[in-house]
C-alpha cells in the first residue's frame, strides 16, 4: 500500500501515526474518566488477592493504565501506534512503560481467555465498522467466560466519508455483542469530550459462560 493511503486509512498504524505526532487527537481525555474511576473505585483488588489481568485495546495515549494498576489490576495497554506507544511510556514512567505493548489487536499473540477484563474506550469506534465482528470475536476470544467488556461506547450512525469515529446505530451494537455477551449495565456519560458529547455510554457486558458460546 502506497504511503497516502495508509495515511487516510484508519485500519493502518500511520493513520494514528501522523496524528500522534501532530498532536491532533481530540479523542484523547489526558485523564480517567468518571465512570472508569467509579468502576475502578467498586471493583479495586484488595492487598494479597490474585491479580485480575485487563487489557486495554488500542490504548492510545494510556493515561488509565495507572489507575488500573492503582487498583491492583494486571494491565496490558496494547496499541499498534509506535508513535502513540512512545508517548504513553514516557507519560507513565518507567515503573510502568513495560506494560504498553506495541501490537495490532486482530494480530498480537495473546493466549485465548487470558484476560478477565477488557477495558474499551474510543477504541471499536476508530475501526472500520467492517472490523466489527472480528472485534466482537476477538474480544470474546481473549476473556475468560464470565469476564467482562466494559467501558465507552459511541452512538452516531457512521459518516464513512469522514473517517472515524465510527458510531453504532441504536440497537446495533445489541445485535453484535449478543452473541457471545450480556449487557449488564447502560448509562449516559456525562463527563465526555466534545467530539462524543451527547453520544457515549458506559456500558458493562458480561462474556457469557456458555460452552461454544
Ligand atoms: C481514537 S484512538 C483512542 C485511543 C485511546 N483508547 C483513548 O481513549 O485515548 C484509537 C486508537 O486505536 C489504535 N488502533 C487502531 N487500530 C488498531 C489495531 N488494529 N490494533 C491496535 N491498535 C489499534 C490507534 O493507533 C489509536 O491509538
Amino acid at each position: 500500500m502506497d504511503c497516502t493511503v495508509q495515511m487516510t486509512d484508519p485500519s493502518h498504524s500511520e493513520f494514528w501515526n501522523t496524528r500522534y505526532a501532530a498532536g491532533q487527537n481530540p479523542w484523547n481525555c489526558a485523564g480517567v474518566p468518571a465512570d472508569l474511576q467509579a468502576y475502578l473505585k467498586r471493583k479495586a483488588r484488595k492487598p494479597g488477592s490474585a491479580h485480575a489481568r485487563v487489557l486495554i485495546p488500542g490504548c492510545g495515549l494510556g493515561f488509565e493504565i495507572k489507575a488500573f494498576a492503582e487498583a491492583g489490576f494486571e494491565v496490558t495497554g496494547l496499541d499498534f501506534s509506535e508513535v502513540a506507544v512512545q508517548q504513553a511510556r514516557q507519560t507513565l514512567g518507567p515503573a510502568l512503560a513495560g506494560r504498553v505493548l506495541v501490537g495490532d489487536f486482530f494480530e498480537h499473540k495473546f493466549e485465548p481467555a487470558s484476560f478477565d477484563l477488557i477495558y474499551e474506550r474510543a477504541f471499536i469506534c476508530s475501526l472500520p465498522p467492517n472490523l466489527r465482528v472480528a472485534y466482537r470475536d476477538r474480544v470474546a476470544a481473549l476473556l475468560k467466560h464470565g469476564g467482562d467488556l466494559t467501558g465507552y461506547f459511541y452512538y452516531n450512525p457512521p459518516d464513512l466519508e469522514a473517517g472515524p469515529p465510527y458510531g453504532f446505530a441504536w440497537g446495533e451494537s445489541d445485535e453484535l455483542f449478543g452473541r457471545h455477551f450480556i449487557l449488564l449495565k447502560d448509562q449516559p456519560v456525562n463527563d465526555s469530550l466534545p467530539v462524543f458529547a451527547g453520544r457515549e455510554r458506559w456500558q458493562e457486558q458480561r462474556r457469557t459462560a456458555y460452552p461454544g458460546g
